[in-house]
C-alpha cells in the first residue's frame, strides 16, 4: 500500500514534532537552570508526549512503505524569558491544531481513514497541551513575577529539606 500524499503529510508532522521536542527540551533546561521546577517539569513532560507522537507518525509512514525523513522543520529559538517561552509554546500548539485538522481533512479526501484518525487523535492531544500552556500564561498574567519567585522558593525549600535529611542520616550512621 503506497499513499504518497499521506506520507508527505506524516513526514511534515514529524518535522514539526521534532522541532517541538527540541524547543521544549531547550525550555526545560532553562527553566531548570533558573529554578522553576513546575515549568521545567511541564516542558519536559510535553516534550516526551511530542516524542511519542513522532513514534506514531513514523509507524504509519513505515506501514505505508514510505521513508521517515526525521528532519526538524525549525531550528531552536533562543528564547530564555519564561513568558516568551510560554507564549511560543502556546502558539506552537495552536499551529499544530490547525495543521493536523487540515491533514485529517486531506487524508479523508483521499480515502486514508487510518491516517485521518491518527491526525484527529493528535489534534486532541495538542488541544490538551494548548490548554496547559494557556493556564500557565494565565498564572503568569495573574501573579506576574511572584509566580516565578514562588517556584524558586519551593526549589530552595526542597533542597534544604533534602540536605537536612541527608545530614540526619549521616549522623545516625554507626561509627
Ligand atoms: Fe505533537
Ligand atoms: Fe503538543
Amino acid at each position: 500500500m503506497k499513499r504518497d500524499k499521506s506520507i508527505e503529510l506524516l513526514n511534515c508532522a514529524i518535522a514539526d514534532e521534532l522541532s517541538a521536542v527540541h524547543q521544549y527540551m531547550f525550555f526545560h533546561f532553562h527553566c531548570d537552570d533558573q529554578g522553576y521546577d513546575l515549568l521545567s517539569t511541564l516542558f519536559k513532560r510535553i516534550a516526551i508526549a511530542e516524542m511519542l507522537h513522532i513514534e506514531k507518525l513514523a509507524d504509519r509512514v513505515l506501514f505505508l512503505k514510505g521513508t521517515i525523513e526525521m528532519k526538524a522543520s525549525e531550528p531552536v529559538k533562543q528564547i530564555t524569558d519564561v513568558k516568551g517561552m510560554i507564549e511560543f509554546a502556546r502558539q506552537s500548539e495552536e499551529d499544530a491544531i490547525t495543521l493536523y485538522n487540515n491533514c485529517a481533512i486531506e487524508c479523508g479526501n483521499h480515502a486514508d481513514s487510518v491516517s485521518k484518525k491518527l491526525f484527529e487523535e493528535l489534534v486532541m492531544d495538542e488541544e490538551g497541551h494548548y490548554a496547559e500552556f494557556d493556564d500557565e500564561m494565565e498564572n503568569m498574567l495573574k501573579f506576574g513575577e511572584q509566580y516565578l519567585v514562588l517556584q524558586s522558593m519551593e526549589r530552595s525549600k526542597k533542597k534544604s529539606t533534602m540536605m537536612a535529611a541527608a545530614a540526619g542520616a549521616k549522623n545516625n550512621e554507626p561509627a
